[in-house]
């Protein structure tokens, strides 16, 4: 049976890793296509296609830097790469927070695919940044007589003179097409309506959320309302992720409830797609320390009236319009997220301190053992024990240097204390013991290792 496991390297059907991220779903001749992020050296948009969302064909790379450009009726910027653009240096990767594995020139995020009717051609939008830093922030369009094929770039614009990050596309069931992204530094998220050949804005409709900062986000329709999933603003860091309903996308959303749990089970929102009954959440997990490493996470979404969530699925098994979802063995390791969601607890036998989060560091998980009234915090890797002012310890029974107390704060996160009422707090990267607890260095989050 097709089975898809979550949170592991996925390859296609030749064996080679799929790299596609930030991605889109189209649902076209019988085929999902999954286009995304593809950041290896001259490519930026990589296409497979799925009868099953399982077995993945890999198809073309459908935008590159040498890709033809092409006139738009609206004034764009056709620049993808500087000429004669070759492999970025470490600190040039570094400034835009990739890897070291691209070739200079435009970095493309979160593309996205709509089959204009109207025209009948494959629209592509996605969020266009200069690959020299993060500031142009700006959308850009491509289009193609073929789902696949290779498309014509037509170039870059602020929408509406706005800024343009992460973004989606939606179209409705009367094939009016929308846009929606985060603007003004992310701080709000913008509905447009596209016009009738999608390849431009036609008007700016909804502003929404002014202030909150929400990126990732992701439109879906289900029993008559409009569902929006989105993520915080915490770079290639999970967060805590919501979503909000509306009657209609260009009407009145709620406010945003809370998806998944404090690090959207370890992802970001990138897609959605109906097999069957089940609308299935598709989610990057990005990984800070290797963006090669980054995986794409599936899981069934639950609707009761206007409420949707969902549960941690190890694996998800679709199969003639069948989802089902299987929960796995109770995961026990866990990792320590620092308050800000960019730092994670980490040791190395003797020291406790903070490090980025890498899925594939064993020096992040840590087991949470029950001793006394209090908690033993465990380094997983080299058997020793969270002690005193950010050191490992062995273990003795009884040993009050050892024993912990998790106190929640009002914000739902744990404050880690002796019981002293000495409490765990972070100073840069080290890991001291203070006198009083301090939401802004000391408000842990226990994330379990998805
Ligand atoms: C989070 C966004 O959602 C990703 O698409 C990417 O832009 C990273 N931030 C970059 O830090």
């Amino acid at each position: 049976m097709p089975t898809y496991k979550n949170g592991q390297i996925v390859t296609d059907t030749d064996g080679n890793i799929m790299h596609c991220h930030g991605a889109g779903i189209l649902e076209h001749d019988g085929w999902y296509y999954l286009f995304g992020e593809d950041r290896r050296d001259r490519r930026r948009v990589s296409c497979y296609r799925s009868k099953d969302l399982v077995n993945w064909e890999f198809r073309n790379i459908c935008l590159t830097l040498d890709s033809e450009t092409g006139r738009h009726y609206v004034r764009t910027d056709l620049r993808l790469a500087p000429r004669n653009s070759g492999p970025m240096t470490p600190e040039e990767a570094a400034a835009i927070s990739m890897q070291p594995i691209g070739h200079r020139g435009a970095n493309i995020e979160r593309p996205k695919i709509l089959y204009c009717e109207a025209t009948g051609k494959f629209v592509m939008w996605m969020h266009f940044e200069n690959g020299r830093d993060y500031n142009a922030a700006r959308c850009a369009v491509a289009v193609c007589d073929t789902v696949d094929g290779d498309y014509t770039y037509l170039g870059s614009f602020n929408p509406v003179g706005n800024m343009s990050r992460d973004c989606t596309l939606y179209k409705d069931d009367d094939g009016t097409a929308y846009f929606i992204s985060s603007a003004r530094d992310n701080a709000d998220m913008i509905v447009y309506r596209l016009s009738e050949d999608y390849l431009t804005v036609a008007e700016q409709v909804k502003t929404l959320w002014p202030g909150q900062f929400r990126e990732a986000p992701v439109v879906l329709k289900e029993n008559g309302k409009y569902y929006m999933f989105t993520s915080r603003c915490t770079g290639w860091n999970p967060n805590q992720g919501g979503y909000a309903v509306a009657d209609a996308i260009d009407g009145r959303w709620s406010a945003i409830r809370p998806f998944g749990n404090e690090t959207t089970f370890n992802t970001q929102p990138t897609a959605a797609v109906k097999v069957g009954e089940t609308w299935l959440y598709i989610g990057d997990r990005w990984d800070p320390s290797d963006y090669l490493n980054s995986t794409i996470v599936y899981l069934p979404l639950k609707f009761d009236g206007e409420s949707c969530s969902a549960d941690w699925a190890d694996e998800v098994t679709i199969e003639d319009g069948n989802v089902t979802a299987s929960a796995g063995a109770d995961i026990k390791d866990v990792r320590i997220m620092l308050p800000g969601c960019s730092e994670y607890l980490s040791g190395d036998g003797y020291n406790v301190f903070t490090k980025k989060l890498g899925y594939a560091d064993k020096n992040l998980l840590w087991l949470v053992e029950e001793e006394e009234d209090c908690v033993l915090i465990k380094h997983k890797e080299s058997g020793k024990y969270l002690s005193g002012d950010g050191i490992l310890d062995n273990y003795v029974k009884g040993e009050e240097r050892l024993l912990w107390k998790l106190e929640d704060s009002d914000e739902g996160k744990l404050f880690i204390n002796r019981r002293t009422g000495k409490s765990l707090l972070v100073f840069g990267r080290r890991v001291v013991l203070t006198d009083k607890n301090d939401r802004h260095f000391g408000g842990f989050t226990i994330v379990k290792n998805y």
